[in-house]
């Protein structure tokens, strides 16, 4: 058995995966991925390529482009490069919102992508957030949690975040954005999101971040030591 172990952490839209992952990431000192982040940078590289057109993405447009595209994570700031770029601000666009779940609704990008993700559990143990972590990209790894919450309480908190970046987006396009990505991103026929039978489910809508990283750490603890 490899020494290295996978933490997955998925969920839906703006439930606050993406915040927890990293601070697990920092508590326990392994690696941290943002599987979001990689297909948003996809996202964005379809969008620059003009190859979605009326809101549906063109694979023979877009295959060559992301064949040849180097997505990785820079290694202080952990922000997302394309193309050596520094794409961080603009890959959490509305724009790039509006468009990622139909890119990431394609099985050629999901098996590219995935064999990037699966890539970095070689080299050290990981966390890592998205919708098919513990399904799809390790459905081995040692602890699944699964996060919920309602989706008043996750538009509220995306707004929030968005409106402390200037941004121009209103309640109601937040909302919108992110009812509609609930619904793609489980209804897709290739790896929808959907909660693995051995993941552990934590509703964070009444839970401040310090009590949902302890909770989060209290059973992956009690994983990690069930499995030694
Ligand atoms: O941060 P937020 O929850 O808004 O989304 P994200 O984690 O940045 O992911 C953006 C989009 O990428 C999702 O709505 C999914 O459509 C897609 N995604 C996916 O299909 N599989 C993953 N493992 C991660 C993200």
């Amino acid at each position: 058995m490899s020494e290295y172990y996978q933490i997955a952490v998925d969920g839906f839209s703006s439930c606050g995966k993406s915040t927890l992952a990293r601070q697990i990431g920092e508590v326990l000192h392994i690696t941290y991925i943002d599987s979001g982040a990689m297909y948003r940078a996809a996202a964005l590289l379809a969008l620059r390529n003009n190859c979605i057109i009326n809101e549906k993405l063109q694979p023979e447009c877009f295959r060559p482009v992301l064949q040849k595209a180097d997505i990785q994570f820079h290694k202080s700031t952990n922000h997302l490069l394309l193309n050596g770029d520094d794409v961080e601000e603009e890959i959490r666009q509305h724009e790039v919102a509006d468009n990622v779940s139909e890119v990431a609704s394609h099985g050629f990008v999901r098996t590219l992508l995935m064999q990037l993700q699966r890539n970095y559990s070689h080299t050290s143990s990981i966390v890592m957030d998205g919708r098919d972590i513990g399904t799809h990209v390790f459905p081995k790894a040692q602890v699944k949690l699964f996060i919920v919450a309602d989706p008043q309480v996750r538009a509220e908190r995306r707004f929030r975040e968005l409106q402390e970046k200037n941004s121009s987006s209103t309640f109601e396009q937040v909302l919108d954005n992110i009812q509609k990505r609930d619904k793609l991103d489980q209804s897709r026929e290739v790896a929808p999101l959907r909660k693995a039978d051995d993941a552990i489910e934590i509703d964070n809508s009444h839970l401040t971040r310090k009590e949902q990283l302890e909770k989060a750490i209290r059973i992956i603890n009690e994983k990690l030591e069930d499995k030694q």
